[in-house]
């Protein structure tokens, strides 16, 4: 067994374990979005009344959140509403507009936090969010809009200095489609005086979500899912009780964990719309896709074609979704080509899967997967990315044998209940913390949000 990498100071050993070669044959309920609920959270920074934020999902990521909006002054209560946890947050008062530096360390999605903090209190101070295992993450549009909106941001060892005495409306134009700084830009002009227009915006759903949170508090915001937002100023925004929307990626997680396995699942409380891109590739290799309203069936093949991929910005193929794929075509029938066009590092998943008998050749941006006829099942690390971390349930769950897959915490940021919901269809997995077993049918209760202060 390779031994655990433990950060310092980490006791637990997380572990999933599976027993491979099973068809997967049930239904899976989607929860809520992980990269919608992040910005939505932050956004409720920028009134002073209650907000209601429904189809949260228990999440590390959304822990991390919560921690951050307390330690910056908000109230945020959870409940459980028939089985989905729904979050009341009010930043009543703010006692200070520093974003702490351990929070920041833990989720690098911190950054859109500045146009909140900048359109309500006027400053904003967080340390340099650093990148992480698929890239330097550089956070130079973020800056460059938020100066635009009329912000003076210094860098100072480390740290970032904003202060806007006053947001002006501006017109923004991105370099290159960024889901972020979009964000970003949306949340500081809601409340600049007068008109902003942001250029080359991204058209992820996620950005047309936060725009439906904006307009439920009274703000003025168009344009989302194109590549031109437009804002007009508001005085001031009240609270709103909103739903977030299912998790594409997760659900497309979960269409390749069938397609994986030559398995029938279907994805309840899914948005099939937001995965058209993912759904045709699926198709290609052989799965049979089928939308119902809120409901996606997929029925895997015996052994998937080859294809091409490409990740490009919505609406096109998501990068997101790219490890869990090249797992897939690590089984498939010929060779597979998957260019990474969005983020500079996110084949580290490779490593991994060779562990496990597949054929898989880097270059730069580029991976090339020879399919074989099976995998098995090895002792793998997830590493700093939750997508190639899924990967490698994914692959484990085809494998032949035991597959071990370790890191799971980094899992856990972007995947509610992965264990139990893959149990339910009929997958042989089970969570250990330092060997004792964890997985169980129930709904597993939110990890209660980290002490402030850690
Ligand atoms: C969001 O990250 C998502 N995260 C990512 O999901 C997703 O992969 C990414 O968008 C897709 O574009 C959240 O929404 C919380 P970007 P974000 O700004 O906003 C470069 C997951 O697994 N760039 O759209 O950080 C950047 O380096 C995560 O759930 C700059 O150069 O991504 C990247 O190459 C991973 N300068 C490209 O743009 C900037 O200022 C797209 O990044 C910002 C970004």
């Amino acid at each position: 067994m390779r031994s655990a990498h433990r950060r310092p100071g980490v006791t637990e050993v997380q572990r999933l374990i599976m027993e491979g070669g099973r068809r997967l044959h049930g239904q899976v309920r989607i929860s809520g979005s992980k990269n919608a609920v992040l910005p939505i959270l932050a956004a409720t920074l920028l009134t002073d009344e209650e907000c209601v934020i429904r189809n949260v999902p228990r999440l590390r990521d959304v822990a991390v959140m919560t921690s951050i909006l307390r330690r910056l002054g908000a109230e945020v209560h959870a409940e459980a509403e028939e089985g989905e946890q729904v979050l009341r947050v009010c930043a009543r008062r703010l006692r200070t507009h520093e974003v702490p530096e351990t929070l920041v360390r833990r989720m690098r999605s911190s950054i859109f936090l500045m146009g909140p903090l900048l359109g309500r209190e006027g400053r904003v101070r967080l340390s340099y969010p650093g990148g992480c295992a698929i890239g330097p993450r550089p956070i130079n549009l973020h800056l460059k809009a938020l100066s635009d909106l009329g912000a003076v941001i210094e860098e100072r060892n480390g740290y970032l200095e904003a202060r806007a005495p006053v947001l002006a409306g501006a017109t923004v134009h991105l370099d290159q489609s960024s889901v972020g700084a979009t964000e970003n830009a949306m949340m500081a002009a809601v409340l600049a005086r007068g008109m902003t227009a942001i250029y080359n915006a991204a058209r992820e759903p996620e950005i047309a979500d936060l725009q439906g949170f904006l307009n439920a508090m009274g703000a003025r915001v168009s344009g989302a899912g194109t590549d031109v937002i437009r804002v007009e100023g508001v005085g001031r925004l009240r609270g709103a009780d909103y739903r977030v929307i299912p998790d594409r990626i997760e659900a497309g997680t979960y269409l390749v964990a069938a397609a994986i396995t030559g398995g029938h699942l279907v994805l309840l409380d899914a948005e099939p719309s937001h995965l058209e891109s993912p759904i045709a590739k699926l198709r290609e290799a052989g799965a049979v896709v089928t939308a119902r309203g809120r409901e996606i069936h997929v029925q895997g093949p015996d052994r998937p074609r080859a294809v091409d991929i490409k990740t490009v910005p919505y609406p096109g193929f998501p990068t997101d979704l790219q490890s869990p794929f090249m797992a897939l075509l690590s089984l498939a029938e010929g060779t597979s080509i998957i260019t990474e066009s969005i983020f500079e590092n996110r084949f580290k998943v490779a490593g991994e899967l060779r562990r496990m008998g597949a054929q898989i050749a880097i270059d730069g941006r580029v991976a090339v997967i020879r399919g074989v006829h099976r995998l098995s099942g090895a002792v793998v690390e997830a590493m700093d990315d939750l997508r190639g971390g899924a990967a490698l349930v994914l692959a484990g769950l085809a494998a032949e044998g035991r597959t071990v897959v370790e890191g799971v915490r980094h899992i856990e940021r972007g995947y509610q209940d992965l264990d139990r919901k893959l149990l339910e269809v009929g997958a042989r997995i089970r969570r250990t913390l330092n060997g004792a077993v964890l997985t169980r049918r129930t709904a597993i209760l939110p990890a209660p949000p980290p002490p402030i202060g850690s």
